[in-house]
């Protein structure tokens, strides 16, 4: 792991520039919070319209108060417990934070990523830089720097490396700006281990898909249709070599090695599987299959990030 390219890139966020970095979940795409130009060159690389915020990356617990404001009790516990790590809590913002950044919300997105890369970026730079997934808009995340690459290429300034992300997808979303605690999206830090923190439960409201007129659900979906099947439908089926079939089940191994189609085994471990996901969805994305086939995964809560993710990308 190399830290050279550091001061290059702090050099890059000061001057209004993009930089892609790696996180544990994803490679997010970095500009200075602070700059409207900045910012809007997020959107503009992402193809990404105007009304989805952003989230707010920051390398202190000193930088919270900064961006948020009126932040509870139990916020502060979630952020003490869960910081640096893949959970992005969703706050009161402050008067200054751009509209660009909240699409016009009264609330702020931030996370403070746990990735030797990452840390010591914003430790450099010392204040918050702006990072969605760094791909064009409703595409899958980036979980390695050719992916990124092959996404945003000419339009980024600089691509940090720091290998394959460890966790895969992306961070959880809690929404602690209101009474009520709510999920907006699952992630690797489960539920049910945010509720043992607070001692309460916490709602599950999916975040409302935008949609404007002529536009598409908002989804992380590769370009070749994706379809979610059932283990039992996967066996009676015969299919074509034009055909990627995603399973992870000892039981559709031995038709793996006699059926036609092209079979890509992940694991059955859920960290492992979501370590993999994007990665396999990505390489079987390059227009050489017309369909995608992946077998639904287990209903357990350690698969409740990942079920959520293959729903979107079957669309
Ligand atoms: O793991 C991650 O969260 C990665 C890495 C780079 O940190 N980032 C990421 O960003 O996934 P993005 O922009 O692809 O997804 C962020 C989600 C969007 O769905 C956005 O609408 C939501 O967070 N979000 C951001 N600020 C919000 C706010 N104030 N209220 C509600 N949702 C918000
Ligand atoms: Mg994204």
């Amino acid at each position: 792991m190399t830290y050279s390219n550091i001061k290059e890139a702090v050099q890059i966020l000061n001057h209004g520039g993009l930089v892609a970095f790696p996180t544990e979940t994803v490679y997010g795409l970095g500009a200075d919070a602070a700059s409207p130009h900045a910012v809007q060159k997020i959107f503009s690389a992402k193809k990404r319209p105007a009304n989805h915020p952003l989230i707010v990356h920051i390398g202190s617990f000193e930088e919270l108060e900064y961006w948020a404001k009126d932040i509870s009790q139990d916020a502060f516990k979630l952020a003490h417990y869960f910081w640096p790590g893949p959970l992005t809590l969703i706050l009161k913002k402050q008067p200054h934070v751009l509209k660009a950044i909240t699409g016009g919300q009264d609330t702020i997105g931030l996370r403070m990523p746990n990735h030797p890369i990452a840390k010591a970026l914003l430790n450099a730079f010392g204040s918050g830089i702006a990072a969605p997934s760094a791909n064009l808009f409703t595409h899958v995340s980036p979980t390695d720097s050719a992916a990124v690459r092959a996404e945003l290429g000419g339009q980024v300034d600089l691509i940090l490396e720091g290998g394959a992300c460890e966790l895969g997808l992306e961070s959880t979303i809690l929404d602690m700006s209101r009474n009520e605690a709510v999920l907006l999206r699952p992630g690797m830090i489960q539920a049910s281990t945010i509720e043992a923190q607070l001692g309460r439960k916490i709602l599950y409201i999916p975040k409302q898909t935008v949609r404007a007129p002529g536009q598409h659900h908002v989804h992380y979906a590769p370009q070749t249709k994706s379809i979610l099947m059932e283990q039992v439908e996967i066996k009676t089926t015969q299919f074509d070599k034009k055909t990627a079939i995603l399973f992870h089940t000892d039981a559709l191994k031995a038709l793996a090695a006699n059926n036609r189609g092209h079979w890509v085994l992940l694991s059955q471990d859920p960290m492992q599987y979501a370590r993999d996901l994007y990665r396999t969805l990505r390489a079987c994305d390059t227009g050489h299959f017309n369909c995608m086939i992946i077998e639904s995964v287990p209903h357990g809560p350690s698969w409740d990030a990942i079920r959520d993710r293959l729903k979107k990308a079957a669309g």
